[in-house]
């Protein structure tokens, strides 16, 4: 928790030193992206997803975009979590319609293939996005950066594309587990030096994203996902102190409660999955929690939107909390559903 936030005129920043009971900040993961015809437009400008995130005017313009139609509490810079792998020297790709692509790492020798550290001049453009928004931003509007957590990265580096399960990394980890390590070990930094630029640049809080965390058995979560996310926030800390991070481990589960407690985030994206009577219950209550409406709910409006947001504002109310997706936002989603969401938040809240 960041007392020097108290004061603040972002919403955000204040839930997060741990203000509650009045109307919840809210941003949703995701909010830059094809649900919006703007958006779209824009992403004609770019030849590659890739050469779109890394074009500062471009990249800036995406993190803006929601904000000036919907007044989020929150930017979210707009990058991908894959452009980690990118800076160490990985060959990645999004194919149109099929997700991202990279030269899978199956052998000691792709991993020795890889730079030791990440490369900070390639990712210039990103810390450059970082800059341009801050300076564009409303002063009310909190700039959020982030990272993918070391398994979910290294689970894309490892099957070179998406997979349901993430077979490839499991069976990795369980075969190769000291190669394994090094992986994580090498992400853990460069996710470090990441988040650091990212922060010096202008983020004031970040968020890590382990959307694959759920997947892995008991020993592995611990082993994988809470080792080196706390070794990041640590690590983070060290070098810029008023950091602040949200965690987002999804699909964690029944884990939550020590990963919380193991990790010192400051604050806990819970996923759509997550039960939140149990968790005001069992998350410590100085931890500001940040979830979790269905992203189908809000594709389907009406009572099933409304009724999903007066559950979660009437649980949580009693604790800091920002409001957000359980993960995010759908592509057919439509704006009109966005715009009561917001409408809704704001009165009733
Ligand atoms: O939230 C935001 O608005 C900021 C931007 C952002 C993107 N990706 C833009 C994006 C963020 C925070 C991410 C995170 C990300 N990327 C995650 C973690 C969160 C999650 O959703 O689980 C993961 C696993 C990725 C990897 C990734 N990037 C995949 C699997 C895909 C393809 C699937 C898809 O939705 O198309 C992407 C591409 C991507 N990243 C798009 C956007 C807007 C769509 C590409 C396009 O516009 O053509």
């Amino acid at each position: 928790m960041q007392e020097t936030n108290v004061h603040s005129t972002k919403r955000l920043l204040r839930v997060l030193s741990g203000e509650k009971g009045s109307i919840p900040p809210i941003w949703l993961m995701r909010q830059a992206g094809r649900y919006l015809p703007e958006y779209r437009a824009l992403r004609e400008k770019a030849s590659s997803f890739l050469e779109f995130c890394y074009t500062p005017v471009l990249a800036t313009e995406a993190t803006l975009q929601p904000i000036r139609r919907f007044g989020f509490d929150a930017a979210i810079l707009f990058s991908d979590i894959l452009v980690v792998p990118d800076a160490f020297g990985q060959k990645v790709s999004f194919e149109t319609g099929e997700g991202p692509r990279l030269s899978p790492i199956a052998s000691r020798e792709d991993f020795e293939a890889l730079h030791e550290t990440i490369d900070l001049a390639r990712l210039a453009p990103v810390f450059e996005t970082v800059e341009r928004v801050k300076g564009a931003l409303p002063d009310d509007v909190t700039l959020i950066g982030f990272c993918g957590a070391p398994w979910t990265v290294a689970s894309y580096m490892i099957a070179g594309q998406g997979t349901p399960d993430q077979a490839p990394a499991r069976l990795f980890a369980y075969r190769e587990p000291e190669l394994f390590q090094k992986l994580i070990d090498r992400l853990v930094a460069g996710s470090i030096d990441y988040l650091t630029e990212q922060i010096k640049a202008g983020a004031e809080v970040v968020q890590i994203f382990d959307s694959w965390a759920g997947i892995l058995p008991a020993d592995e979560f611990f082993r994988w996902c809470v080792v080196p996310i706390k070794a990041i926030i640590a690590g983070l800390k060290a070098r810029a102190p008023n950091a602040t991070v949200i965690a987002f481990p999804r699909g964690a589960g029944s884990h939550l409660e020590d990963f919380s407690a193991a990790t010192g985030a400051d604050a806990l994206g819970l996923d759509t999955s997550v039960d939140l009577v149990w968790a005001a219950k069992h998350i410590a209550a100085n931890i500001p929690l940040q979830g979790n409406l269905d992203p189908l709910a809000l594709v389907a409006g009406g009572t099933s939107l409304s009724r999903g947001i007066t559950r979660i504002v009437g649980t949580l109310s009693g604790r800091p909390y920002i409001f957000n997706l359980g993960h995010g936002i759908l592509p057919q989603t439509p704006i009109a559903h966005v715009e009561a969401l917001l409408a809704q938040i704001r009165t009733v809240a």
